[in-house]
């Protein structure tokens, strides 16, 4: 009797003060639910589950590895007929909270995962209405597969996606879809929450679009044949790369045109600065390859670019050692034909902008003075000078300015007739030695002064010749290296990412 009173009476406290109508609730709904069934009254219902992605950030795009690394919450919305209750019966309740392990869920996966994590990184509750709907809001950090194309790196955008499918559902179970807004409009982006968002550095988001996507290669019973997928069109923000390898790369390589400020002669330096640049180059070439994914299927535009000035440099440096070759020749070593003198000191020179002072001796072609060097010559005019009689080698320099000599030894009283060379000879001894001593050293003198000045200008025509090519060369470079440098800054503004997130659909996918 007294038990049954307390029975009563503790029946009777629960309806008044009430358990917790959650717990009652949970407990109710739970009693008979089996997560492992489908939500379905009968077999062929198929249940609809809807998609939508936010993206909270994201993280980086690893072009080595080809990996976008994004930080999202996925919001999966479904019904379950077995959750629905009156709230009336239950407080006005009409929400509950309910672990996420205890329900039938629909099992979305990211099906282009590079990382075996095909699943969320956390499972959140799942609130429940009274009227059946569930609402899930798990958050996942994806690492996806991503094809970079690398071709205009770094003016380039690439076209990420995130797949979703169901693991174990095909299309006759459940049907996934994209959410729906409240006045019907579907959800066909990614959502950005702008109080989560963090802006990537090196990414600008052009276009986000989603997309519910039939396979049909594949039958309605194969998991495969839909899926949602959701596009990230980034574009990257080129200032570091220009900052950091373009700029460095462009300002080193225009050190190489200084070479051509050196003069012809000073070939070794221009040859050790040149190769100083080729260096420095190879440098960055280096730095580039650590970056871009190591595929032979397209060469970035960088490296085409470190490929390009490279080979301008060594252009240049190709161009000292010939100019060095050229300026440095002497007469003893080569001989200049009319031909190369005509093209490079007459036809060249004008369209160069070069004004060349070519005195008349460079014309005179010294013949047989190759192989000649200076003792050579002292022997031969020695030799000439002892075999010719020297009354006849005086008389032969001299006869110019007949009138002039007669003069002196005139005055000096003798009466020589110089119209004989013998009598010049004996007058002369006979006169003063020493003066026939000093015409001798005059003619030698005279003689290989003119042999050394007929070398000099021969080394004087290489040497213009050198300069000549150093010129040629010198606007060569300048124009590759500036059509090449201008080529490459140009290129983003021919690689924008299109308008439209998919060619051919002048669509937006955004929600204005
Ligand atoms: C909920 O329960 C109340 C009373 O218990 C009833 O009047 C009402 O019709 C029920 N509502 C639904 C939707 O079943
Ligand atoms: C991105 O890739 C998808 C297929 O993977 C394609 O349908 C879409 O047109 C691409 N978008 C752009 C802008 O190229």
């Amino acid at each position: 009797m007294f038990a049954a009173i307390l029975l009563s009476l503790s029946l009777c406290s629960e309806a008044v003060w009430g358990v917790n109508q959650e717990e009652r609730l949970f407990k109710t709904l739970m009693s008979n639910y089996n997560p492992e069934i489908r939500p379905s009254k009968s077999y062929s219902d198929i249940i609809d589950v809807h998609l939508k992605l936010i993206l909270t950030n994201l993280i980086s795009l690893n072009e080595k590895e080809e990996t976008l690394t994004t930080n999202v919450w996925i919001e999966i919305q479904w019904q379950d007929y077995r959750l629905v209750w009156n709230q009336t019966d239950y407080e006005d309740l009409s929400l509950l909270r309910i672990p996420s392990s205890l329900l039938w869920l629909p099992d979305i996966v990211l099906e282009n995962n590079i990382d075996g994590q095909f699943e969320i990184a956390y499972y959140a509750n799942v609130l429940v209405y009274s009227t059946g709907d569930m609402y899930w809001l798990p958050p996942a950090i994806y690492r996806s597969t991503c094809s970079v194309g690398v071709t205009y790196f770094p003016f380039d955008w690439q076209n990420c996606s995130l797949v979703f499918r169901s693991q174990t559902y095909n299309a006759r179970e459940i049907n996934l879809k994209l959410t729906t807004e409240d006045n019907d409009k579907v959800i066909e982006w990614i959502e950005i929450d702008p109080a989560a968002f963090t802006e990537n550095g090196e990414w600008a988001i052009k276009h986000k679009p989603a997309k519910k996507l039939l396979n049909p290669r594949f039958t309605e019973d194969d998991t495969r044949y839909q899926e949602v997928v959701f596009f990230l069109i980034i574009q990257r923000k080129p200032l570091f790369y220009i900052i950091n390898i373009l700029i460095p790369c462009v300002l080193i390589s225009s050190l190489d045109v200084l070479v051509y400020f050196l003069p012809a002669q000073a070939g070794g330096q221009k040859c050790t600065l040149s190769i100083s640049v080729l260096l420095a180059q190879t440098i960055f070439v280096i730095l580039i390859a650590q970056k871009v994914p190591e595929t032979s299927l397209n060469v970035p535009l960088i490296g085409k670019y470190l490929t390009f000035v490279m080979f301008v440099a060594l252009l240049i440096v190709t161009n000292c050692v010939i100019v060095l070759n050229v300026s440095l020749r002497t007469p003893n070593t080569h001989s200049i034909s009319k031909q190369i003198k005509h093209v490079f000191l007459e036809v060249l020179p004008p369209y160069l902008g070069m004004h060349l002072e070519l005195s008349e001796d460079l014309w005179e072609v010294p013949q047989g003075k190759q192989k000649k060097d200076p003792f050579d010559m002292k022997v031969k005019v020695e030799e000439y000078v002892l075999k010719t009689p020297r009354s006849e080698m005086m008389f032969e320099c001299e006869r110019h300015r007949h009138g002039l000599k007669r003069l002196p030894f005139r005055r000096a009283g003798h009466d020589i007739d110089i119209g004989t060379t013998v009598e010049l000879f004996k007058s002369l001894a006979h006169c003063v030695p020493e003066i026939k001593d000093c015409v001798d050293a005059c003619n030698f003198i005279a003689q290989s002064t003119k042999d050394r000045n007929d070398v000099g200008s021969e080394n004087e025509s290489w040497n213009l010749i050198g300069k000549v090519i150093d010129k040629a060369c010198f606007w060569l470079a300048i124009v590759l290296f500036t059509v090449g440098t201008v080529a490459i800054f140009l290129t983003p503004h021919f690689n924008r990412p299109p308008e439209f997130p998919f060619p051919g659909d002048p669509q937006k996918y955004t929600p204005e």
